[in-house]
């Protein structure tokens, strides 16, 4: 398909979930940017720089895939990088009415980057941040759920 996609998102911390969209987005376009923005309505447990940092480690194989943070609007960071993609990956139908908030407000600041959405792979249908958040803070196994650094880096910050 060629094109350049920005999968956005908290990554608070990339999970499996996450993990399993940006490598099939990888597949369909040319370049895929995936980039660390603030959402307003949760408050992280990692620092920008740690969610970078394991974003980067178990993204490292993949050749067009480049990490990045932002402060600011999606659609401005999606202009800043000639994207004229936004790569979500849907869960559920819970997931259904969140997204269709954002991605009808991203068509209103700028219509021409379109927002595709990827079916999270079934395994991890129910699968989020804040449930490996949750697990991890009672030191329950998460290593199904997160790469091994991210486990890691979970165990330390609980620690
Ligand atoms: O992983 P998340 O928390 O579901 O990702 C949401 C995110 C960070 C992609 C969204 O909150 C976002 O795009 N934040 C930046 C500000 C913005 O552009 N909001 C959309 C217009 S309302």
């Amino acid at each position: 398909m060629g094109g350049i996609a920005v999968c956005p998102g908290s990554f608070d911390p990339i999970t499996y979930g996450h993990l399993d969209i940006i490598k099939r987005a990888a597949k369909v376009f040319e370049q895929v940017y995936v980039v660390v923005l603030n959402n307003s309505s949760k408050n992280p447990l990692f620092n920008v720089e740690e969610r970078i940092h394991l974003i980067k480690e178990v993204t490292k194989d993949l050749n067009n895939v480049k990490v990045d943070s932002f402060q600011g609007l999606l659609m401005d960071y999606a202009k800043s990088v000639n994207a004229n993609a936004v790569i979500r990956g849907l869960r559920a139908v819970s997931d259904f009415e969140y997204e269709m908030q954002i991605t009808s407000m991203n068509r209103v600041l700028n219509d021409e980057v379109e927002t595709f959405f990827i079916m999270t792979n079934n395994q991890y249908s129910f699968l989020s941040s804040s449930i490996v958040k949750e697990v991890a803070k009672y030191s329950g196994d998460i290593s199904e759920l997160v790469p091994d650094i991210v486990e890691q880096a979970l165990k330390d910050k609980f620690q």
